[in-house]
């Protein structure tokens, strides 16, 4: 029997992985094959630290087959796949919390969907407490590597 790997870090909170892009989307494609609906990700990191990279992978692993395109203008982008629905939304543009309900903000979140969120942050309280968090950080002096937080 193939032993069990652990696809968030143990005790997370205190630690985290350094990944290259590559395997950045490999942990996203692995995660996407785990996910199971309902389920919402959040997505936090600076501008350019690579939440659409990591959402796409997950999307991808998660088996959606159309072109995973950043979402920063429509805020939401809706996709299919064989579980379910996944909205990505991108929160960057919201000016308050309150403009949620233009997006229909509950109707999605009360959905059998998989919803990944960049930046959270910018909903404040109206991010439910039942979700995967994971931070995005830069690496100081690495370029091309990225810290991550998650679980
Ligand atoms: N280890 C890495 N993991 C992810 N992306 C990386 C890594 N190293 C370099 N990159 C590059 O960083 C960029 C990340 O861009 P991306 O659009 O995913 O960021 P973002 O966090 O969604 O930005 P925004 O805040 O503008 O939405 C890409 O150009 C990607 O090629
Ligand atoms: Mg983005």
């Amino acid at each position: 029997m193939q032993a069990h790997r652990h696809l968030v870090p143990p005790l997370a909170a205190k630690g985290h992985l350094v990944l290259d892009e590559r395997e950045l989307r490999e942990w996203g494609r692995e995660l996407g094959r785990a996910s199971l609906p309902p389920l919402l990700i959040t997505l936090t990191g600076e501008l350019g630290a690579g939440k659409t990279t990591l959402a796409r992978a997950i999307c991808e692993g998660y088996g959606v087959e159309e072109p995973v395109t950043s979402p920063t203008y429509a805020l939401v982008h809706q996709y299919s796949a064989p579980l379910s629905t996944v909205y990505h939304v991108d929160l960057y543009r919201l000016d308050d919390p309150s403009q949620l309900t233009n997006i229909g903000w509950d109707d999605l979140l009360s959905e059998h969907a998989l919803v990944i969120v960049e930046w959270p942050e910018r909903a404040g309280a109206r991010i439910p407490e039942d979700h995967v968090p994971i931070d995005i950080d830069y690496a100081v002096g690495e370029p091309d590597r990225r810290l991550l937080l998650a679980g």
